[in-house]
């Protein structure tokens, strides 16, 4: 079951999604957004871009991968979405173009009927998102048939990166970015694969005004069919899917949907990016953290083994070893994020315990 956020306004939306992944990129400099163009992520990208001003985040190594394309436009054409990404994502947020790549970068116009350099375009695509340590937060807009990415009603939920037909309704949908002129607007597109975006670590749908409603309705509480393809995010380990009053108005769960987030603990982010840190204690502070010695609160802890690391130079601690006590490497994540502490596995890093507000939590 995805996370459902009801939000007062695209705003508001945006300020979540912008506060999760700066925090993202703070723990993970070199992070992997996947990006969509159209009307819903306008928000949420130019709060992210606020943020990374206002707290000088470096983003020179982000990199990015956007959904899809379409076939037959030119990059420098202004709705190609190479242009749409580089005018609305990378520009204001400062990226590195050379970072940020759109599935038709390498057709750039080349004509439908090009088989030899459009069919491959799709496993090429696939395979440079798996070389970049693939996606770690994908923003996703919804058609209101149902459609993530240009992934049509009836696309497999398998699906990796390929080209798609269009449906008259999504070209009718478009038409107001071809000067509402549905000729103008390509048949076909090249977009990532329900399976592609099933990847993706944390997906972000979002969701504005009530011509989704029945769409976003058929995604969370429907069946899961190809039928909506957006209804796969069911199937997702950590979906989050943030959605105004007009949008969530043919929701039945909804009392309970605002319930549980006005509930919501906290430590829990929409966001928790638990991701290996660096080591900072091999000395006396890791003996006190230690498994089954965590009897101090969340604030005590933090503020304890953050004047320790800050201490490094007493050559209690070091950065480079694992601990010889425990045994294990210690990695400190800063106050206000989802874990506190986490305890990882010395040989391949992978997070063995996490522990949120002083307690142990996995
Ligand atoms: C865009 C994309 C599409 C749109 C969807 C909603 O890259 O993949 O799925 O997200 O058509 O478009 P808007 O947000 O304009 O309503």
């Amino acid at each position: 079951m995805a996370e459902v956020i009801i939000v007062k306004n695209q705003e508001e939306a945006g300020e979540l999604y912008g506060r999760s992944v700066a925090d993202l990129i703070k723990a993970k400099p070199n992070a992997v957004l996947g990006l969509a163009t159209g009307s819903s992520p306008l928000a949420a990208y130019q709060a992210l871009a606020k943020i990374v001003e206002e707290e000088s985040i470096d983003v020179s190594q982000v990199q990015g991968f956007a959904l899809d394309e379409y076939i037959g436009l030119p990059l420098t054409h202004p709705e190609s979405y190479h242009a749409t990404i580089h005018r609305t994502v990378v520009e204001p947020l400062g990226l590195d173009p050379a970072k940020v790549h759109v599935p038709g970068d390498v057709l750039n116009g080349t004509s439908l009927e090009d088989g030899e350099k459009v069919a491959g375009a799709g496993a090429a695509y696939d395979a440079a998102i798996e070389a970049a340590g693939g996606i770690d937060v994908q923003i996703l807009g919804i058609g209101t048939d149902g459609h993530v990415g240009f992934n049509e009603p009836g696309s497999s939920l398998a699906s990796g990166t390929r080209v798609k037909t269009l449906t008259e309704r999504t070209r009718i949908d478009n038409a107001r970015f071809f000067d509402n002129d549905i000729n103008q607007v390509p048949t076909h597109c090249i977009t990532q694969g329900i399976g592609t975006i099933m990847k993706a670590r944390h997906l972000v749908l979002l969701a504005f005004g009530a011509g989704k409603a029945e769409a976003v309705a058929e995604t969370v509480e429907g069946g899961i069919s190809s039928f909506c393809p957006a209804s796969a995010l069911q199937m997702h380990p950590h979906a989050t899917i943030i959605v105004d009053e007009e949008a969530a108005s043919r929701l039945r769960n909804k009392d309970y949907y605002r319930y549980s987030f006005e509930h919501k603990p906290a430590w829990q982010t929409i966001c928790p990016h638990v991701v290996p840190v660096p080591f900072v204690g091999t000395g006396t502070t890791a003996l006190h953290l230690k498994e089954g010695n965590m009897t101090e609160t969340r604030e005590q802890v933090v503020a304890r083994v953050t004047a320790a690391v800050e201490g490094a130079a007493d050559g209690a601690f070091g950065f480079d070893r694992p601990n010889p006590v425990t045994d294990a490497p210690l990695g400190l994540v800063a106050p206000g994020r989802a874990a506190d502490l986490l305890i990882a596995d010395p040989g391949t890093l992978a997070v063995k315990h996490v522990w949120c507000a002083g307690r142990r939590v996995s």
